[in-house]
């Protein structure tokens, strides 16, 4: 882990940016007032919905931001407001390869791996490596820096639950071969060996069990069912269920979660805890609201329920409303609200790409 490695041989630098050992704000000269150097924090994933929110939280809260990701499934568009600033550097680099960053670092957020089950199915064996071998890295590197570190696990490790709502302390109901293994098990055993960093190496770790999130900077294609409905109704096509349309969803809007990971981060519980919104709603019902909402007359049609798509997710959030004082504040109407803005922001190129990525470029990684 130690070994070090020339940043030109691991690390390609998205625009012409300096990366490296960030300076201090302002430098030590005689009769001019120094500022403490700001603390750094490496956010994995950075390029993605939840990483790139996640990176305008923490500088917000005044962090040095070392942002990284591979770019597989995220965007640069998602930060490239970002870019300008002296306290944001970003990384273009695989993490389930070594890391290496130099400098301090006070925390690590690892928020990299494909979150949709499309995005998922499609490439397994880089969702499974991302969850291992990328965390395993993470780990190493929260080790040697000294760093604490939070890791973005998810409710699909409770699999098809048969406990609701879900608490921590349920185990879950998972199928280890089946369509979205690939995805659970990497969660799983990401939580295992981070469990384990703790326990065996001492490393300050937190596990954040993250429910189903919505919110501006989801891809619009990326399957998974907000943006699915929204693109659907701003093409003017029919909304497309799955199944009945009677398996509920919660869902919670991105401030909200954006708050709790910021409060768990902070705190000083290393097991999993639930961060979600409990309000549950039926798939139709959900598609119902979006078509008041985008004020269009689509119909719904129905296709078959892909097998291992859970009935009912709902998370428990006594231990997170205990611990951090955090409960979810915005309701969907308005989160819903919000997020229609910003899908109704998007050229008319990027609402009528049927397929973002293609993931050819990266099947022999
Ligand atoms: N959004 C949700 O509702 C939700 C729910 C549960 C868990 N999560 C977890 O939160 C995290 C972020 O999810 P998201 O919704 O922002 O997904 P996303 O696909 O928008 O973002 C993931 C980011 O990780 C990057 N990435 C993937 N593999 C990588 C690798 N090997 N090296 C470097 N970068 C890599 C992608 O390019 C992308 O930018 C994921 O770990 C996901 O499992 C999200």
């Amino acid at each position: 882990m130690a070994k070090k490695v020339s940043r030109k041989a691991t690390v390609t630098v998205a625009k012409k940016r300096k990366v490296g050992v960030s300076k201090a704000p302002s430098a030590v000269k005689a009769g001019r007032k120094v500022n403490k150097p700001k603390d750094r924090v490496l956010i994995t994933g950075a390029a993605g919905f939840l990483g790139s929110h996640l990176c305008d939280r923490m500088l917000k809260e005044g962090y040095h931001v070392i942002a990284m990701d591979n770019l597989i499934t995220g965007s640069l568009k998602n930060i490239e407001h970002l870019f300008r600033r002296e306290d944001f550097e970003f990384y273009h680099h695989d993490v389930s390869k070594f890391v290496h960053v130099p400098g301090d670092l006070k925390y690590i957020m690892h928020f990299a791996s494909p979150a949709s089950p499309i995005d998922y199915e499609k490439i397994p064996i880089q969702t499974l490596k991302v969850g291992s071998l990328g965390t395993h890295n993470l780990l190493g590197l929260a080790r040697v820096k000294k760093a604490r570190i939070i890791v973005a696990s998810t409710s699909e490790v409770y699999g098809d639950p048969k406990v609701h709502p879900q608490s921590e302390s349920y185990w879950g109901h998972v199928n280890p071969v089946g369509k979205r293994s690939m995805y659970d098990e990497a969660k799983r055993f990401q939580e295992a060996i981070t469990m384990a960093y703790h326990t065996y190496h001492g490393v300050e770790t937190r596990m954040v069990r993250i429910f189903n999130t919505y919110g501006p900077r989801m891809r619009l294609n990326d399957g998974r069912v907000v943006p699915a409905f929204m693109g659907q109704a701003l093409r003017g096509e029919d909304l497309t269920i799955f199944g009945k349309g009677d398996q509920t969803r919660s869902f919670c809007y991105v401030d909200d979660l954006i708050e709790g990971i910021y409060r768990l981060l902070l705190s000083d519980y290393a097991g999993p805890v639930n961060i979600g919104n409990p309000k549950e709603i039926t798939i139709k019902q959900f598609a119902q609201e979006i078509l008041k909402l985008t004020g269009t007359k689509q119909k719904l049609i129905h296709k078959p329920l892909p097998s291992d798509d859970p009935m009912q997710r709902q998370p428990d959030i006594t231990l997170a409303k205990k611990l951090l004082k955090w409960e979810p504040k915005v309701d969907r109407a308005e989160g819903m609200r919000r997020t229609f803005e910003y899908f109704k922001s998007l050229t008319p190129e990027e609402l009528n790409e049927k397929e973002h990525f293609s993931f050819e470029k990266y099947a022999k990684k």
